[in-house]
């Protein structure tokens, strides 16, 4: 039988951590050879807080990329990290700036790297202000942490944040929002009814994995992220959104590579290795749901859309053929485990 296949036009990655120097170097290819762009998030130590900072991170990927000149059409794009000292100047900077797309809202120690985060949402609000008139899109780390009775339940945090949402967008009607990594029914819902200047990404793990991945037979570190995995019901939310045709979801992995021990440990970092079979992986997501014609508009239109940018010319193709994952990746002097590490995935990316 002849082996399916399925051309895209060539995909871009929403939401993506490459880190820096030596580990940027030992990830940065799993991502160029497929994407033709990314949304590099701003997490690193110390955080990539002025646009100055983004531009000098973007020129050493550049030059990590020179080593790899098959993929000298990848172009990434930056984003700002967002802190309570953030000034309306740093904005107007920023949005004057062609590769810098957007500013990161991380609640204060919501995630990996989040500690110079925002403490106090609502004291950013003339930053909205000045994004929403210059365009600036707000990326969000979706969680609420704490409320009035203490703190939120690690399930119910996402949950939590949509009333803070809710209050941004009452406030900037004009502000363009994309709620990243979304893992909730409730949250697709109302990222659904708000309109049009409001977007969610999605990542190939939460399609494929309810929490019960975090538990199966033991402890499994691998499948530990931020936002955490969630119900299957919300897991079938998130398919429902990611095939439904609307632009208002698209292809964000939130690839986030950890040395192994600092995974495998009493208190281990959250973050999922997905971008050495991201494509693939949400081939076979929307496989299973029966939507594969769906995934080139979720992969490849909806997001640069959004962003207000070109279509990427070319295309990729996927092609059904089984292969299993490596153990580990090299990472600086480490090795990272990939999702699906020593297991099958159902497609590839032709060479
Ligand atoms: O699981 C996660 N890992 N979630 C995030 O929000 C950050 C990321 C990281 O940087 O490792
Ligand atoms: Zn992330």
């Amino acid at each position: 039988m002849a082996q399916r296949t399925i051309t895209l036009r060539r995909p871009d990655d929403w939401h993506l951590h490459l880190r820096d120097g030596e580990e940027m170097r030992s990830v940065l290819g799993h991502t160029a050879q497929v994407f033709g762009r990314a949304l590099i998030m701003p997490n690193l130590k110390p955080p990539v807080r002025q646009t100055c900072d983004a531009l000098n991170y973007r020129r050493r990927i550049l030059q990590a990329l020179e080593a790899m000149p098959k993929y000298g059409y990848f172009n990434p794009l930056m984003t700002i990290y967002l802190t309570d000292d953030t000034s309306i100047t740093d904005i107007v900077i920023a949005a004057a700036s062609e590769h810098v797309l957007a500013a990161k809202l991380y609640p204060a120690n919501a995630t990996t790297n989040s500690a110079a985060g925002v403490t106090d949402i609502g004291k950013l609000d003339p930053v909205f202000g000045a994004m929403e008139k210059n365009g600036l899109v707000l990326s969000i780390h979706g969680e609420t942490l704490k409320n009035d009775q203490g703190e939120i339940d690690i399930f119910d945090r996402e949950a939590s944040f949509i009333e803070t949402l809710d209050s941004i967008i009452e406030r900037h009607p004009d502000l363009r929002i994309v709620v990243e990594h979304v893992t909730t029914r409730k949250m697709v819902e109302f990222v659904q009814a708000a309109g049009p200047n409001v977007a969610a990404t999605i990542t190939a793990h939460h399609l494929l994995f309810n929490r019960n991945a975090l538990f199966k037979g033991g402890i499994r570190p691998h499948h530990y992220c931020l936002p955490v995995l969630k119900r299957e019901e919300d897991r079938q939310a998130l398919l429902a959104a990611a095939t439904s045709g609307s632009p208002g979801f698209f292809l964000g992995t939130d690839s986030a590579p950890h040395a192994r021990d600092t995974k495998e440990a009493a208190c281990g970092c959250a973050g999922c290795y997905t971008a050495h079979a991201a494509l693939p992986l949400y081939a076979e997501a929307f496989d299973a749901a029966g939507a594969l014609d769906r995934l080139e508009g979720f992969a490849s239109h909806f997001g640069a859309d959004f962003y207000r940018l070109p279509r990427n010319r070319g295309t990729v193709t996927l092609i059904q053929k089984p292969w299993t994952v490596p153990k580990t990746y090299p990472f600086d002097k480490e090795a990272l485990v990939p999702l699906r590490a020593g297991e099958e995935v159902l497609w590839q990316v032709e060479d």
